[in-house]
């Protein structure tokens, strides 16, 4: 898959530029500028910002944007400290050589190597900032998770502030399940300032656990409990909608009220229909919907489809059964009006325990 080309959806773009706490810049780029999304949810929130966009493929014609057709790192190296907002979703991608744009790396980023265009760009971007100045940019998650990363990411904390680090969900650029990461980052080192992270989950963003600057320092900027665990379990959403519900036909497993001793209800679905997902006795069973959220049993029953308000956590590990017994999921429920979990929440509940 060509993952140099997935633009910004304007939701997104206009929800990131929203989590920007900063006066009313003078000028905006975006280097890598494509559909001008996020320069143009920069304007909505900044009627008079002045707007400059770089593309080497794209020509753009978008109003009110000053473009030039180039390499952004090109660009990045002829007017580095010139802008205080600098916006970036970089083509995720290879280059041929490690160091294909050589004049990128002197200065704090000699010592590093890399053969990722989004690196190259990440440095083009961060070369742009004036002192003090300010980039959002969206990174694949191996940025972010990865360990071969781990020495860059610590190379720019020495130097830049690590503001908030925003994981975007999988379906951010569609079906094509991109994991990335949104960053702020200020070109202004503030010493022992944590650092915020926040998962956005139907373009809303939920705050968690903020990292501490040593820990930034150290290139250890991923604070999710799923990929440091030591648990690993085999979790799936059910595909049935409860639009597909008849009197009769093939059972289905469904979620129900809140109860102490709380157990999926049946409902029936025609023969046609084509489930994914079947709870097996000794899966674990979860609501992930309404205000049963986050109750779960055992499940003894025969083999049996199950709706997409359930999870089912397959074949657990019996030393997680054992943790888990006769323990509540005792976490806030996301949602307001319709209240719910996500299969991270579970987890991070289940890392609790
Ligand atoms: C992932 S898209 C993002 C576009 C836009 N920033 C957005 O968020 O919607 C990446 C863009 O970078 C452009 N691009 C790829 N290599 C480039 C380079 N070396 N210099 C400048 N632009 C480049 C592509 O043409 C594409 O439009």
């Amino acid at each position: 898959m060509d993952y140099s080309k997935f633009y910004t959806p304007p939701i997104i773009a206009t929800a990131l530029i929203n989590e920007l706490c900063i006066s009313e810049p003078h000028k905006v780029i975006d280097i890598c500028c494509g559909s001008c999304n996020l320069l143009l949810a920069a304007k909505k929130k900044w009627n008079k910002v002045l707007l400059y966009g770089v593309d080497l493929f794209q020509n753009s014609s978008v109003k009110n944007v000053t473009f030039e057709k180039n390499d952004g790192r090109k660009y990045a190296v002829d007017h580095s400290n010139e802008y205080e907002l600098v916006l970036a979703n970089p083509p995720f991608d290879s280059v041929n050589s490690k160091r294909q744009f050589p004049d990128l790396f002197v200065d704090e980023f000699k010592n590093i190597t890399t053969s990722r265009l989004e690196i190259e760009m990440f440095i083009a971007n961060l070369k742009l900032l004036q002192t003090g100045g300010v980039l959002l940019i969206i990174m694949p998650s191996s940025f972010v998770e990865a360990e071969k990363f781990r020495k860059i990411r610590a190379i720019i904390a020495e130097k830049y502030y690590i503001e908030s680090i925003i994981k975007l969900d999988e379906n951010t650029f569609g079906s094509s399940k991109i994991n990335s990461y949104a960053l702020i980052i200020h070109n202004e080192l503030q010493q022992n300032r944590y650092t915020k992270t926040a998962n956005v989950v139907d373009n809303r963003f939920y705050y968690k656990k903020r990292i501490s600057s040593q820990r930034i320092r150290n290139g250890t900027w991923n604070n999710d409990t799923i990929y440091t665990s030591n648990i690993h379990l085999n979790i799936k959403r059910g595909n049935i909608s409860s639009a597909l519900f008849i009197s009769r036909g093939q059972p289905v497993l469904h979620t129900s009220k809140y109860s102490n001793t709380w157990q999926p209800s049946i409902r029936y679905i025609s023969k046609k229909a084509n489930p994914t997902v079947w709870a097996e006795a000794g899966d674990i069973i979860v609501s992930r919907i309404g205000k049963s959220a986050g109750q779960w049993c055992i499940y003894n029953g025969e083999k049996t489809p199950i709706s997409d308000c359930l999870y089912c956590i397959k074949s657990p590990d019996p030393l997680i059964v054992d943790k888990m017994k006769e323990k509540k999921y005792n976490k806030d429920l996301k949602g307001v009006a319709t209240r719910y979990i996500t299969i991270s929440d579970f987890y991070s509940w289940l890392n609790s325990l």
